[in-house]
């Protein structure tokens, strides 16, 4: 049974795309219905070639909105056989001759060394928005090769602080999440918080020690479960009496005790009420399963790998050597006990085959890719996974770098070294709502309005200062920077969607009747790149998950508001004589972009 994931078929990621989720309007990204058209004259081009990916990519020159670059790897296959072609531009040429007759596409190219560059038709732009308006943005959505994914993130420590670390990775698992949502995967929110391990032992005793009747006034004696922790470890390391005790409590907790059992559930559900505070601000959602979920399945996974003849002894310890590494994977301590690298492995056996997910991503600072890096090759030498890192049943380490404080150091919020998550959010909110006083707006709105729209421009601010940049590099937590209604921020770009909201508004037409009775018709150059960019918001989504990387979505979202600002600026819209069409791509525009805030976690807003 242990070795189920042994047995299983090992996927690549070419061409097989899954269809079970997928509603029959979901026509897939731009470049997978390019990619349909090149396979297909790929297939014509050479008839005896079985292995033929097609390889469309966005273009970057003018040459065309798209390219098909098989041309180059196909000749290097067919050189040494006889064949009318003569060279990798030959090539190109008749993959281009053979592209299936589409509305797509306007006309081809063969450029250089066999690029095939594809521009699309004007109409099939404006009629492909046209359809996504009437339809939802789902039927752009991405066609992933997998079905379902788990994504372990934030995951913060029973009793210890939930620092920013935590909050890097509760924004970016859950974006990265809610991308593989809109692709139609299923996704296994997971939250595999530390709430195993010999401190339970301590926290426990101390418990027991300070507060006789900690089953009536628990919550009261550990409310601030830092400072518990702290005071018990204080003691843990001067009083040896204390130390034992505290290791006999782990020994009754891990063996079921009810009592010690008892005491550690009141621990975890302190500090899951505090977690709670802050996914509850951010609209994060999670299942938690944490260290001590996968506890009893830990012997027999070892077992099974044992049988394997993958654990050796070492030291007095129990380990996997992984080629390459000068340093083994523990997975007995000396002591007998498990560790983190245990727990991970048994987690990783039991997703893979009791969850039967195809994709296990885990969202931790870098510090911990060494980690993750040997319980991977160790699954890959029982045979769990396949040895290339490409094919499915896969994992992957998303690491992220530091967050920074303005001094360049590690960001902390305050100078004593308890950091409170929740308060750096409601400062970010207040900051917001001071900002809209500012400019008059408690007048204008509600009190409902005002806090929500704070609520909106805070937590999206935090999250997108952390999500627009390459998750691997450290970057610096400042307010004043995330705050700013200018540049490349969430405030500005939760503006520029209002806005648009309200030209829609303000040109008193009913955009619902337009939806249904209009055309678009893109005949202005920056209406066309609009439409174009637009189109392509799928495509960005695909690259997105596929390389684990949020801020590709911030950097479209980010030029879409400039595509559409040279729009507006240059295509006079309200009153103009193609008013139903640019209000139709301002609609349009403001539909992708609210996609995009969706995705990333953030909260529209509709007026400012
Ligand atoms: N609790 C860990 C920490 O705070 C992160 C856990 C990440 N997930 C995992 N499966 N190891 O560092």
């Amino acid at each position: 049974d242990f070795l189920r994931a042994t047995s299983r078929r090992f996927v690549s990621t070419i061409n097989t795309i899954s269809v079970s989720a997928m509603d029959e309007d979901n026509v897939g990204t731009v470049k997978q219905q390019l990619a349909k058209l090149c396979e297909a004259s790929l297939r014509a081009t050479v008839p005896d070639e079985s292995s033929l990916e097609p390889l469309v990519a966005p273009c970057t020159g003018k040459f065309g909105d798209y390219q098909c670059n098989n041309a180059m790897s196909l000749w290097a296959k067919i050189k040494g056989k006889k064949t009318e072609f003569k060279g990798p531009p030959s090539v190109g040429q008749a993959i281009m001759r053979n592209l299936p007759q589409s509305e797509m596409i306007e006309s081809c190219s063969v450029a250089g060394p066999g690029f095939v560059n594809i521009i699309l038709s004007d109409k099939w732009i404006a009629k492909s928005i046209q359809k996504m308006l009437e339809k939802g943005i789902g039927i752009w959505a991405p066609k992933l090769p997998i079905t379902r994914a788990v994504v372990d993130f934030s995951s913060p420590n029973i009793a210890k602080e939930m620092h920013v670390g935590h909050l890097r990775s509760t924004i970016i698992g859950d974006t990265l999440a809610r991308m593989f949502e809109y692709s139609n995967v299923e996704v296994l929110r997971r939250n595999h918080v530390g709430d195993w391990g010999t401190q339970f032992g301590m926290l426990i005793e101390f418990l027991f020690e300070t507060f006789p009747n900690w089953e009536d006034a628990g919550e009261q004696a550990i409310g601030d479960l830092q400072a518990f922790y702290k005071a018990s470890k204080l003691k843990f390391d001067v009083d040896s009496d204390f130390k034992e005790k505290a290791q006999q409590a782990v020994v009754r907790l891990q063996g079921g005790d009810p009592k010690y059992r008892k005491a550690w559930e009141q621990i975890c559900e302190i500090s899951r009420r505090e977690f709670n505070q802050v996914y509850q601000r951010l609209g994060v959602h999670l299942e938690e399963k944490g260290e001590s979920f996968y506890n009893p399945y830990i012997p027999g996974v070892l077992e099974a790998l044992s049988n394997q003849g993958l654990i050796e002894e070492s030291e007095g310890a129990r380990v996997i050597f992984i080629e390459g590494k000068n340093i083994p994977l523990i997975v007995v301590k000396s002591d007998g006990g498990f560790n983190y690298a245990s727990t991970d492995l048994t987690a990783l056996w039991y997703r893979l085959n009791e969850e039967k997910a195809e994709w296990i991503v885990y969202v931790t600072d870098v510090g911990q890719s060494m980690h993750f890096e040997m319980v991977f090759s160790a699954a890959k030498r029982a045979g769990w996974l396949p040895a290339d890192d490409k094919l499915y049943p896969r994992t992957s380490h998303v690491g992220f770098g530091l967050v920074l404080g303005d001094d360049g150091k590690r960001f902390r919020t305050r100078a004593s070294d308890v950091v409170r998550l929740v308060d750096l959010l409601d400062e970010a909110k207040s900051r917001c709502k001071a900002a809209l006083v500012e400019r008059g707006k408690a007048a204008e709105w509600t009190a409902e309005e005002l806090e929500q729209t704070a609520e909106a421009i805070g937590y999206g601010a935090v999250k997108y200062a952390d999500l627009k940049n390459n998750r691997l590099t450290n970057y610096t937590f400042s307010f004043d920077q995330m705050l700013n209604d200018k540049g490349n921020t969430a405030v500005y770009l939760l503006y520029a969607h209002a806005r648009i909201c309200s030209i829609i508004r303000k040109s008193g037409k009913e955009i619902e009747e337009l939806k249904k009775t209009g055309t678009i018709v893109l005949g202005h150059a920056d209406e066309r790149a609009l439409g174009l960019h637009l189109l392509q918001f799928a495509d960005i989504v695909e690259e997105a998950c596929t390389n684990l990387l949020p801020n590709v979505l911030c950097e479209y979202l980010y030029n879409l508001s400039e595509y559409f600002t040279r729009f507006y600026s240059n295509c006079q819209v309200v009153g103009s004589a193609e008013e139903t069409s640019r209000l139709l791509l301002c609609e349009a525009t403001a539909v992708v972009m609210r996609k995009c805030f969706y995705l990333l976690g953030i909260e529209p807003v509709y007026k400012i």
